[in-house]
């Protein structure tokens, strides 16, 4: 079984560009690594994204919304993360389980332990062996967001370089700090798993950081050709 590390964090606070610097120092190392989000990940599950995700789509139920988010993890992991931890690797993943008992449970307030049972479900009970929260005030975070739309805009950069403004960044203030308070609170009682750093700091001081933490659990994974 290889190592599973996942990233959590409001908007803005920089975790997918965290998650990226790390996955490109994994690799140069020669450790076998791959990098997902969600949701996403899989060509299924980037179909259920843009259906999550467009603004068009206000009518859209919570308990759609939660199992949506449900089915592109059960098919994340059933393709790839349980895969590639099979053969000794290491998965890093944009979110993951947290998102759903941060966003749905604490957000809109769906009863966790339903969201349990259902992540159960999706998961088969796999879960992070590591868990990254970047920590970052939510209005900060969502200022941050959309500054970096508005750069790109000014620049004329492509739609990929411009972060996504989607039908969940746009709900309410106080439903963005409900769920900081969640990733809190999950963080309180799972304290092993929660690496809470700070989000403001330079970029390249936090992937240190990140790396300090990693560094025990890539004892468990072998460096790639060095297996007979
Ligand atoms: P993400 O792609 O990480 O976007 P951002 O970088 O803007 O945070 O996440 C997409 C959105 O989906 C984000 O608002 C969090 C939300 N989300 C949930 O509500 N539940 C979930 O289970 C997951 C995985 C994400």
């Amino acid at each position: 079984m290889g190592v599973f590390i996942t990233f959590e964090g409001p908007e803005g606070s920089g975790k997918s560009t965290q998650a990226r610097l790390l996955y490109e120092r994994l690799q140069a190392t020669g450790y076998p690594v791959i990098l997902t989000r969600e949701p996403g990940g899989t060509r299924i599950g980037e179909m259920i994204r843009r259906i999550v995700m467009d603004l068009r789509h206000t009518e859209m139920a919570p308990t759609t919304e939660t199992l949506l988010f449900s089915a592109a993890r059960a098919q994340l992991v059933s393709e790839l993360v349980r895969p590639y931890l099979n053969t000794g690797g290491i998965v890093l993943c944009d979110r993951y389980a947290d998102s759903t008992f941060a966003y749905q449970g604490y957000g809109l307030g769906r009863d966790l332990d339903e969201l349990q049972a259902i992540t159960a479900v999706a998961t088969g009970g796999l879960m992070p062996d590591l868990t990254f929260y970047l920590d970052l005030d939510v209005e900060a975070g969502l200022r941050r967001k959309q500054a970096a739309r508005e750069r790109a805009d000014t620049v004329g950069a492509g739609s990929a370089q411009r972060p996504e403004w989607n039908r969940l960044d746009a709900r309410d203030l106080a439903y963005h700090q409900r769920v900081a308070a969640g990733f809190a609170e999950l963080m309180r009682r799972d304290p092993a798993r929660w690496r809470r750093l700070p989000a403001e700091q330079p970029v390249s001081e936090l992937a240190e950081q990140i790396y300090h933490e990693v560094e025990p659990l890539l004892r468990r994974v072998a460096l790639l050709g060095s297996q007979g």
